[in-house]
């Protein structure tokens, strides 16, 4: 199963022994869309990278919920790919995304209660996708997702969490060679990655004073 259990021990250490070079969000200005995006790539496996970039609106209230929009970009050998917003498995929205033979990208809303199970449907957190800022290659696939629940939710104690508008958040992404067993379906069985990491993320560099506007615009 765990395929890159090497690979992922060396990453790790690179990124340990590489911190402030590792460690930087930047801005991204996307032409598809037109939203500023807060980007950081990080590597699964020597050589190959994934990007998640994060666009959310400038003026929200702290601890309220507020909508963002996901854009991540993996090599098509992706089995899935995993994305969550707590930086943890366990109790907060995951993205788990995979490509439908490789022709569209599938993506799907998912919480788990323990690490023994698939995560199941969350319905707490709805993703929109975005069309123009999502594709397959021959080299990538990438998606673009409005998300609704994804920055302020109940996590396993029951306990409300947010994420920072404005500041900088622990997130996680899980990484599967291996593709879900009913691929054109978003609420598919999965099973488990073979490369999880951290990152902290900083969304101040993400700010958009347009985004319900952007967002309308590409929905
Ligand atoms: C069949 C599905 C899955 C199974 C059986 C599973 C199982 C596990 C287990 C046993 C661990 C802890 C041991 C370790 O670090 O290797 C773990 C950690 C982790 N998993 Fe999963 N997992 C699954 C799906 C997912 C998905 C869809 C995500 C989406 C992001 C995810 C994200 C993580 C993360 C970030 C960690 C690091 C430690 C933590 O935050 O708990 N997993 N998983
Ligand atoms: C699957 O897609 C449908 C239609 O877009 C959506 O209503 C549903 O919430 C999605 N389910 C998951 C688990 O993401
Ligand atoms: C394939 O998609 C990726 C991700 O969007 C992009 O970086 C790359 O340039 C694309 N390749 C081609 C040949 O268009």
């Amino acid at each position: 199963m765990r395929l890159w259990g090497l690979a992922s021990a060396c990453v790790a250490a690179i990124l340990c022994s590489t911190a402030s070079a590792a460690g930087t969000t930047t801005t991204y200005r996307d032409p598809d869309t037109g939203l500023v995006f807060a980007e950081y790539a990080i590597q699964y496996q020597i050589g190959r990278t994934l990007v998640f970039r994060v666009a959310v609106p400038t003026q929200v209230q702290s601890l309220t919920a507020y909508d963002a929009v996901l854009q991540v970009i993996a090599p098509i050998d992706a089995g899935w790919l995993g994305f969550a917003w707590g930086g943890r498995m366990i109790g907060d929205p995951l993205a788990v995304a995979w490509t439908n033979n490789g022709q569209s990208v599938v993506l799907s809303s998912r919480r788990a209660t323990d690490h023994a199970s698939v995560p199941g449907i969350n319905t707490a957190a709805q993703y929109t996708i975005l069309k123009a800022g999502t594709h397959v290659n021959r080299t990538h696939f990438q998606y673009t997702a409005h998300c609704t629940g994804c920055t302020y939710y109940s996590n396993s104690a029951g306990a409300k969490t947010w994420l920072y508008s404005t500041g900088t958040n622990h997130l996680a992404f899980a990484y599967s060679g291996t593709r879900p067993s009913n691929p054109s379906s978003n609420s598919s069985s999965l099973t488990i990655h073979d490369v999880t990491n951290n990152w902290d993320h900083d969304f101040s560099v993400g700010q958009n004073a347009n985004f319900a506007d952007l967002v309308a615009k590409n929905s």
